[in-house]
Formats: C-alpha cells, sequence, structure tokens
C-alpha cells in the first residue's frame, strides 16, 4: 500500500525526531491492537530503545497474555516486561458491581502498577499510547459516557505529566482499518491485527455483577466456545465485535431428570464500521444453536444462552 508506505516513513522520521539518539520510551500493550501497532512502529523507529510493559489484569480473555507474547517474541526484539497483578486486580474489584466503579478501580490500580514499572526503567523520557484519530475527537467534545471511559483506561489520562514523561502517539492520524494496513506493513500477522477491539477494563464490564474468579472462568470459557465457533464459521472478520457477557440472573431449567438454577449466558455480536454506531450481526441460527449446546454441555454452571438483538443506538455494544 503506496500511501501507508509513505505514512510509516515519515511517522519514523518524525518520532527519531522526537527522541533524539538517546531517549528510552515506555509503551504500554493493553494487549490490543492499536498498542501493539504503535509499538511495532516505534521498534522500527529506534529498535531496543522502546520497552513494553503489559499488566496482565487477570480480566483478559483466554489466552488472550500467550497471544500478544507470542506477536512480539516472534516478530520484534524488543524488551517486554509482563506485570503480574490479577491478584492485586481481583482484590481491588471485591464486592464492587457497579460498572464505572469497576472501571475507576481498574483504571486507578493500573496507574500505580504502572507508575512503578515506568519508574525503575533507567533514561525512560517518554511514554507511548496507542491514540487513533477517533479518540482524539472523542475525547476533545468534552464527552461522559462511553467515549470519556475509553479516553480514561486506554489513554492513561494523566499518567505522562505525573511521570514526567513526554507523550508519543504516533497513530493520532490514523482511523482503525489504516491502523491495522500499517500493522501488516510493520510485520506483524495479519490473525493478529485483524481481533477485535476489547475494552481496557476488560471482561470485568461483561461480568455484570460481582467479579469474582469463579465467575470469570465460566465468562472466559464460554467466550471463548462462541469465538471459536465464529472464526471455524468463517465470520469473525465480518463482525466488528463478538463476546460474551456474564448476566447477574440465574434461571431454571432442565438437564436430565434434573431441575437446574443456573448462570446465564448472553452472546453479543455486532456489525460497524466506526464503533459508534452498530448494527446486531445477523448470524445463522445453526451456528447460534451450535455455541448455544457447546456452552451449556460443556462449561459447567451454565444453563441458559440468549442473543442480544439490539442495535447502538439504543443500546451499547458493551453491557457494562
Ligand atoms: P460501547 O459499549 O460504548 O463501546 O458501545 C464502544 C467501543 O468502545 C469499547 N469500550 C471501551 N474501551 N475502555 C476501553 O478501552 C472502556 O471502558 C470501554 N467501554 C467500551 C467497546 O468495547 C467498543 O469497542
Amino acid at each position: 500500500d503506496w500511501n501507508m508506505g509513505t505514512f510509516l516513513e515519515r511517522a519514523v522520521e518524525r518520532i527519531r525526531c522526537q527522541v533524539g539518539e538517546e531517549g528510552r520510551v515506555v509503551c504500554g500493550l493493553s494487549g490490543g491492537v492499536d498498542s501493539a501497532v504503535a509499538a511495532a512502529l516505534l521498534a522500527r523507529a529506534i529498535g531496543d530503545r522502546v520497552v513494553c510493559v503489559l499488566v496482565d489484569n487477570g480480566l483478559l480473555r483466554a489466552g488472550e497474555r500467550d497471544a500478544v507474547v507470542a506477536a512480539f517474541r516472534d516478530h520484534f526484539a524488543v524488551e517486554l516486561r509482563v506485570i503480574d497483578a490479577a491478584d492485586r486486580f481481583l482484590e481491588r474489584l471485591q464486592g464492587v458491581t457497579d460498572p464505572q466503579e469497576k472501571r475507576i478501580r481498574i483504571g486507578h490500580l493500573f496507574i500505580e502498577l504502572f507508575r512503578n514499572e515506568a519508574a525503575a526503567i533507567p533514561h525512560a523520557r517518554f511514554l507511548a499510547q496507542g491514540t487513533l484519530y477517533p479518540d482524539v475527537i472523542e475525547s476533545g467534545g468534552g464527552a461522559d459516557g462511553p467515549a470519556a471511559t475509553i479516553k480514561h483506561h486506554h489513554n492513561v489520562g494523566g499518567l505522562p505529566a505525573e511521570l514526567g514523561l513526554e507523550l508519543i502517539e504516533p497513530l493520532r492520524d490514523l482511523f482503525k482499518d489504516e491502523v491495522r494496513k500499517l500493522g501488516i506493513e510493520l510485520g506483524l500477522p495479519a490473525w493478529f491485527v485483524g481481533r477485535h477491539p476489547f475494552p481496557g477494563p476488560g471482561l470485568a464490564v461483561r461480568c455484570l455483577g460481582p467479579v469474582e474468579p469463579r465467575r470469570l472462568e465460566i465468562l472466559r470459557r464460554a467466550d471463548a466456545i462462541f469465538l471459536e465457533e465464529l472464526r471455524a464459521a468463517g465470520l469473525y472478520d465480518r463482525t466488528g465485535q463478538a463476546f460474551a457477557v456474564l448476566l447477574p440472573v440465574k434461571s431454571v431449567g432442565v438437564m436430565g431428570d434434573g431441575r437446574t438454577y443456573d448462570e446465564t449466558i448472553v452472546l453479543r455480536s455486532v456489525d460497524t464500521d466506526d464503533f459508534m454506531t452498530a448494527d446486531w450481526s445477523r448470524l445463522p441460527h445453526d451456528l447460534l444453536a451450535k455455541v448455544s449446546t457447546r456452552i451449556v454441555n460443556e462449561v459447567p454452571g451454565v444453563n441458559r444462552v440468549a442473543y442480544d438483538i439490539t442495535s447502538k443506538p439504543p443500546g451499547t455494544i458493551e453491557w457494562e
């Protein structure tokens, strides 16, 4: 792609100019595509003077941490530090059910951990973030609700100033589809750059009600089955975002010759270009049937599966 090639050259120049000959850059990886592409771009520009930090908050999807580590280890010669913090996040979230309170607590702990880690990296003078053009627009409009929270977590508000680091946002002129092209141009694998977006607060905002290990495990397993079948049906790349949600509602069912009273999973899949508006995906009934049967059979504690048929607006993509 000629345009992306030109963009890449200029972006590399700009980064070299800003960082100089000696500065080192700390790059926070969220597990998502944007921050990974930002890291790859920095690696191209300044090589091993970029240090990536991934906070494993215990709220990632099944296999997600390994996917990031693999994509990095196999494709770039940059240092990747993984902070194992699942227990600390769960402790902070104990008994919390309010969606915004979950986000606030996750955001604060993230900043604490990140600050400690960055302070221990010698000569770090810059912080890189994978902010995109839509994030820039959304955060300029005094938005509240989801747009404000995206900024709050995704872009770690206030952190560079507190750390005394200068901010680098090499993707701030790009849209999502352009970031994916740039990622390919930089050598990230297609399976990685094609991944659906995943919110900063992770499974905490898909685990409605209390966030506990047992409930997270149920959600993770149901979600993995849904995505596995969506991929097998060749539909993953044609949907904008797809995931499972665990409701704080039990319902009655019958299994074998016994009555059950178990958890409810909702499947959510949307078609969207910009994530500002979205339509629910018209997934084939046979696919939904297969996913439902597998979840109830394979995930202990779940006896009911529903499919969300709400568009955005009036619904949001996430349930919290
Ligand atoms: P909604 O639910 O507002 O989501 O329709 C729109 C897009 O934003 C993502 N999202 C978030 N991303 N932190 C994030 O980094 C958040 O708190 C957050 N809330 C929603 C959502 O996954 C979708 O892609």
